[in-house]
């Protein structure tokens, strides 16, 4: 498949919403995107296949450490290799400005995402009690110590 990556750009902001409407049960307020494209520590990207958004990632770059804010493929794309490979380029540009650690959080029930961030080399390192308000699960932190090398 013939999919890029690049920034998020304004005219990208109705697909996100729509991606992270469909893939999260407490999706950001459109708002909360908007606010982020501004953010100077923030890096959103996208996974572009002919002028769709697929996938889309927002990170917060602080000093060495990128925390993964929100991420997620459109559901008709998942399981092809997108969400790992723009999770990768995530991590790598952070890498390029900087950045040596990773960090996110995580439902407890969330076994896709746990699972590929496991093959990243993320290792569990604490929970927050009841952290999600719609069904009072708990958030599992992860962090990765060293971020990848190229492939
Ligand atoms: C998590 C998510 C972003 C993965 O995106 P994707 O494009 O489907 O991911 P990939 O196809 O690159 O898969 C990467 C790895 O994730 C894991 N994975 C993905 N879907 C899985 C599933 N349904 N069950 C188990 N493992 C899964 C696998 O380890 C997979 O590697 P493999 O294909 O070599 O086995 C996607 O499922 C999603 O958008 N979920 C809803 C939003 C979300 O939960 N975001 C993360 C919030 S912390």
């Amino acid at each position: 498949m013939n999919f890029i990556f690049r920034k998020m750009t304004l005219d990208d902001l109705e697909q996100v919403v729509a991606i992270d409407q469909i893939s999260f049960s407490l999706p950001w307020p459109a708002r909360s995107f908007f606010f982020e494209y501004d953010n100077p520590v923030s890096r959103c990207w996208v996974a572009d296949l002919d002028g769709r958004v697929i996938a889309m990632m927002v990170g917060w770059l602080f000093v060495d450490d990128i925390h993964i804010a929100t991420f997620a493929t459109h559901p008709d794309f998942r399981r092809q290799g997108i969400g790992k490979a723009l999770f990768f380029h995530t991590l790598k540009s952070a890498k390029a400005e900087g950045a040596r650690t990773a960090f996110l959080e995580v439902r407890e029930s969330n076994i896709a995402a746990i699972e590929m961030y496991r093959q990243f080399g993320f290792i569990e390192n604490g929970r927050r009690k009841g952290y999600y308000k719609d069904n009072q699960e708990d958030a599992i932190l992860m962090s990765l110590g060293h971020l990848p090398e190229d492939e």
